[in-house]
């Protein structure tokens, strides 16, 4: 972290003061610190302490008029490498989540075009409740990081999740967040969300994939300094900054363009949730309700990861398996029968995990080993994932066994 530059926000709740013991960590480190505190946070802990760990007077207001030109904010965003706002309470939660900037530190995130790392901290009920679950999930669709809350024995007495992540916890995801170049200038090609297949003008088969974990994995592969293109069925979410997007809407699509620049690619992950069927003949005019029963004749489409695999300098290939039961077996028998370097297993149709949730749980298989991915949020799941594609992909580039060299 030596010369990194740390934008730390601290709110107002009891884990302020763990949010000193991360200066300390972070300083020891070589990191570059700023301290900016809410008014509420003053409430807890003194700016002197934070002064004191980071060798810089702390921010606290938005319209300072000893900074030159009073403009604080806009120096500190661009300052930033990256903004770290620990603990982050309901409060600012729900300011960030809706744009508000009434302070120094919400202000301050509208500015800032650094990545975004935030730890949650509150009682358990609050982080529970339906509005903080949604500007959570909303700050997450806006490519915000989330770490923790953990679960345990909270300030107020109660048991639950809300504890902010350990200071520890947290420098370690800075530490792997930072590392330039786990796949810098890698040419990766990701799959993302779902395929529809059209019935008639009106209507499609489709399924559930919401695109999180495609989107996740090319944000990840983006931060690791790989070239990212992704290709994407019809999903709802932005597209990521840095990353080549080709949208497509059925799986003959997604076939056709990923076999379009496969050769370039030197990674390949199929994150898609490719329709393996699609109506034989799409009718032209929508189709009129007419008997009581009807039934739609299918025919195969391509299998897009099993054709990648079977290319004669096939990239390093990462597939995916999504199960309802026995994961380990199915998947055990796709990283075999396609010929994959690795299978990343996903159970589905559970409460939590899987299809348009915002987290997930994996198991990863390769041919001579293999990984537990406890759940957790994807962007922080893609970059556990990314972090093992990238050991295998170099391994395998140093051995020379297997997936297609550099240019
Ligand atoms: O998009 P989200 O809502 O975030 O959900 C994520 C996810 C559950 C969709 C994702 O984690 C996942 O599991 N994606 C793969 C889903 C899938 O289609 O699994 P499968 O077991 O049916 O396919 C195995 C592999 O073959 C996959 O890599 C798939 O992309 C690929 N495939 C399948 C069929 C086909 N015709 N072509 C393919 O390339």
């Amino acid at each position: 972290m030596i010369n990194k530059k740390i934008l730390l926000g601290v709110c107002g709740g009891v884990a302020a003061y763990k949010s000193a013991e991360l200066v300390r960590l972070l300083k020891k480190r070589g990191a570059d610190v700023r301290v900016v505190m809410t008014g509420s946070a003053l409430q807890f802990v003194t700016p002197l302490t934070f002064q004191a760990l980071s060798g810089h007077p702390v921010h606290t207001t938005l319209l300072d008029a000893g900074q030159e030109q009073a403009m604080s904010h806009i120096h500190l965003a661009r300052w930033a490498d990256i903004l770290v706002i620990a603990p982050v309470t309901a409060n600012t939660l729900a300011k960030l989540a809706n744009g508000l900037a009434d302070d120094l530190l919400s202000t301050l995130y509208l500015a800032a075009e650094c990545p975004v790392l935030i730890a949650p901290a509150m009682n358990q009920a609050m982080w529970r409740k339906a509005v903080t679950c949604e500007n959570a999930a909303r700050l997450q669709r806006h490519g915000v990081e989330f770490i923790g809350p953990e679960a345990g024995e909270q300030a107020c007495g109660e048991l639950g999740l809300g504890r902010m992540a350990e200071p520890e916890t947290i420098c370690a995801r800075l530490l792997a967040g930072l590392q330039p170049g786990l796949l810098q200038g890698v040419r990766i090609t990701i799959t993302a969300g779902p395929t529809r297949e059209p019935l008639d003008p009106v209507r499609f088969i489709s399924n559930r994939s919401s695109g999180k974990m495609g989107y996740a994995l090319a944000l990840a592969a983006i931060d690791a300094g790989a070239d990212v293109t992704l290709i994407s069925g019809p999903v709802c979410l932005p597209a990521p900054a840095g990353s080549r997007l080709v949208m497509v809407e059925t799986a003959q699509q997604m076939y056709d363009a990923v076999m379009a620049g496969i050769a370039q690619a030197e990674i390949f992950i199929g994150a898609a949730a490719v329709a393996d069927y699609r109506p034989v003949q799409a009718q032209a005019r929508k189709i009129k309700k007419g008997s009581d029963a009807g039934s739609i004749e299918l025919q195969k489409n391509p299998d897009i990861i099993a054709s990648v695999a079977s290319l004669l300098s096939r990239p390093f290939t990462v597939g995916f398996a999504a199960e309802t039961d026995d994961l380990e077996a199915y998947a055990i028998g796709k990283l075999r029968s396609k010929n994959l370097h690795m299978i990343a297993a996903n159970r589905v149709g559970g409460m939590e995990g899987g299809f348009d949730s915002d987290r997930n749980a994996l198991q990863v298989f390769w041919p001579d080993g293999r990984q537990t991915l406890s759940m957790t949020d994807k962007p922080h799941l893609a970059r556990q994932l990314l972090e093992l594609i990238a050991g295998q992909f170099h391994g395998q580039n140093a051995s020379g066994a297997n997936g297609r060299p550099r240019a």
